[in-house]
């Protein structure tokens, strides 16, 4: 599309990010922030499955279901398969982890919704439900007519870009509030825990911005027809 570059050293480089995220936002939900549970008295456990399946989740996997039309060397139909399989994983693992947000507020009687992070994150998981419905009936089954899918194709990639780099932009302002409230709290400013967060939130933003080059980039083989809408 409009770089004149071969996708492979990006889509190779937001596979290492996206590991390296993973293993940061586990690091610290598991070791700094005592691990994980849907059940538990102590109710920051409940907390801690919300970062790990919204970067996980929703951007990790989200962000390889976009990317798969260019990392995948196999053919359109299998890719197609690929990529409406990996965002429904991401969708799911998503209205999981923000589930899991409204069970620890509910559960420590907190209120819901009174932030900035929450009403995007509510916006976010509303549209990427709706961009993988359209795309599904459109693109897999049953089909639209050929005009219909070619007309489409151009919404579907800038509206799903756009509603990606929201989730990122999102993801980054939910690391930012939850070490505001840590630091509050009396956690150290300087400290190793503050550190790691915010480099996850970096690592994040860096893999976003790796998934849209690989978006922007030509695929690897010679019959490229990531963007075509058969
Ligand atoms: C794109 C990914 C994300 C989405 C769509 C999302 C969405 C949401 C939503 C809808 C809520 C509201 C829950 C309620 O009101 O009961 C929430 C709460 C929260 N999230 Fe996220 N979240 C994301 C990623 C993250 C990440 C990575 C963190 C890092 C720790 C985080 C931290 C928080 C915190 C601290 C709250 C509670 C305070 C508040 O409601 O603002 N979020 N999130």
């Amino acid at each position: 599309m409009a770089l004149g570059i071969k996708a492979l050293p990006f889509t190779f480089f937001a596979h290492l990010l996206a590991i390296a995220g993973a293993v940061m936002v586990l690091v610290w939900c598991i070791h700094f922030r005592g691990g994980l549970a849907w059940e538990a008295s102590n109710k920051s456990l409940i907390f801690n499955i919300h970062p790990v399946l919204m970067l996980i989740g929703l951007i990790i996997i989200g962000g390889e279901a976009i990317i798969s039309y260019k990392s995948v060397p196999l053919k359109k139909e299998v890719k197609k398969l690929i990529h409406l399989v990996l965002h429904a994983v991401a969708l799911i693992l998503g209205i999981i982890g923000i589930y899991a947000a409204f069970k620890y507020h509910n559960e420590s009687s907190i209120p819901n919704l009174y932030s900035l992070h929450s009403w995007l994150g509510i916006g976010i998981i509303v549209l990427y439900g709706i961009q993988w419905i359209y795309g599904f009936v459109i693109f897999f089954y049953p089909g639209g007519s050929n005009g219909l899918r070619a007309d489409s194709l151009p919404w579907h990639v800038a509206f799903g870009m756009f509603v990606y780099v929201l989730a990122v932009a999102n993801a980054a302002i939910g690391f930012l509030e939850k070490l505001t409230f840590l630091e509050n709290s009396g956690l150290a400013k300087y400290g190793s825990e503050a550190f790691l967060v915010n480099f996850t939130a970096v690592i994040t933003i860096l893999y976003g911005a790796f998934v849209v080059l690989s978006v922007a980039s030509q695929g690897n083989s010679e019959d490229d027809y990531s963007y075509s809408a058969i």
